[in-house]
């Protein structure tokens, strides 16, 4: 894993995003993973500063509430089409994301993995992390090597996202989810994480032992996934000199 902290979340977001962008200028037909929620507020709206050209970039989301329809304002298809397809000039055909009024869950959940196989596997994997250290909403116990399914959220997750919806009660209790096998098939998988609240799930995902408990922790299987962090999300971190020594001294063709 590599570690990249900065000293605020505007920092981090801004390499991050010149991470993506990137990846969509050397190769415009990328096929990105995408997840929603605040932290990759920012990220989006650099993105869409950036005007870069989407046409032929193809997308996969993590996860959507089951029972929520497309138009729900708390919807993940309401939040990517608000905060980034909706301000760029992707092609709507070939943008994914669960149906959450799926009325066969698994054949949706079969069909999701083989539309992401078809189009030749994820290039680039966004993730956000839970407080819980879930991934998508790969809760705590999930498998590690689960494949995109329904999953129950926790009650700590319903919580933590009550702040989107009018309250606790209207936050859905299922979802469909990226499974962990999923996400770990990705080429590249690019997790950021900011603030204090979720200091010590990244010290447990990065540093701690590989567990069902820490979903997060399976991304120490992959071979190539860069954490963007700032300094209050890093606070837990008992190598955090360590990652800054090695992204000060990145050889230059390595550099972001
Ligand atoms: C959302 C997702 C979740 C979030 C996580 C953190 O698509 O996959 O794993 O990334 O719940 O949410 P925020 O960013 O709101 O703290």
């Amino acid at each position: 894993m590599e570690i990249i902290i900065q000293p605020t979340a505007a920092r981090a977001t801004c390499v991050a995003a010149r991470l993506l962008a990137g990846l969509i200028r050397k190769k415009p037909s990328a096929v990105l993973g995408m997840a929603t929620g605040s932290t990759p507020l920012a990220l989006y709206r650099e993105l869409v500063a950036l005007k870069l050209n989407w046409r032929k970039v193809r997308t996969f989301n993590l996860d959507e509430y089951v029972g929520t329809s497309p138009e729900h304002p708390q919807s993940y298809h309401h939040f990517m089409w608000e905060n980034l397809f909706g301000q760029v000039n992707i092609d709507k055909q070939n943008v994914r994301i669960p149906d959450g009024l799926a009325k066969d869950i698994p054949k949706f959940c079969a069909s999701y993995e083989k539309q992401i196989r078809a189009a030749g596997g994820i290039d680039l994997q966004v993730l956000g992390i839970g407080t819980d250290g879930h991934i998508g909403f790969n809760e705590p116990t999930s498998s590690l090597a689960s494949r995109t399914r329904i999953k129950t959220l926790t009650p700590q997750t319903r919580k933590d996202n009550a702040r989107f919806f009018g309250s606790e009660a209207e936050v859905p209790h299922h979802c469909i989810t990226m499974g962990i096998g999923t996400i770990l098939d990705a080429r590249h998988c690019v997790l950021l994480a900011f603030g204090r609240n979720k200091a010590r799930a990244i010290a447990e995902a990065v540093e701690g032992p590989i567990t069902s408990m820490n979903p997060a922790s399976a991304l120490q299987f992959h071979p190539k996934t860069t954490v963007f962090l700032d300094e209050a999300a890093a606070a837990e971190l008992r190598l955090k000199d360590y990652y800054r020594w090695v992204y000060d001294n990145k050889p230059d063709w390595q550099k972001i």
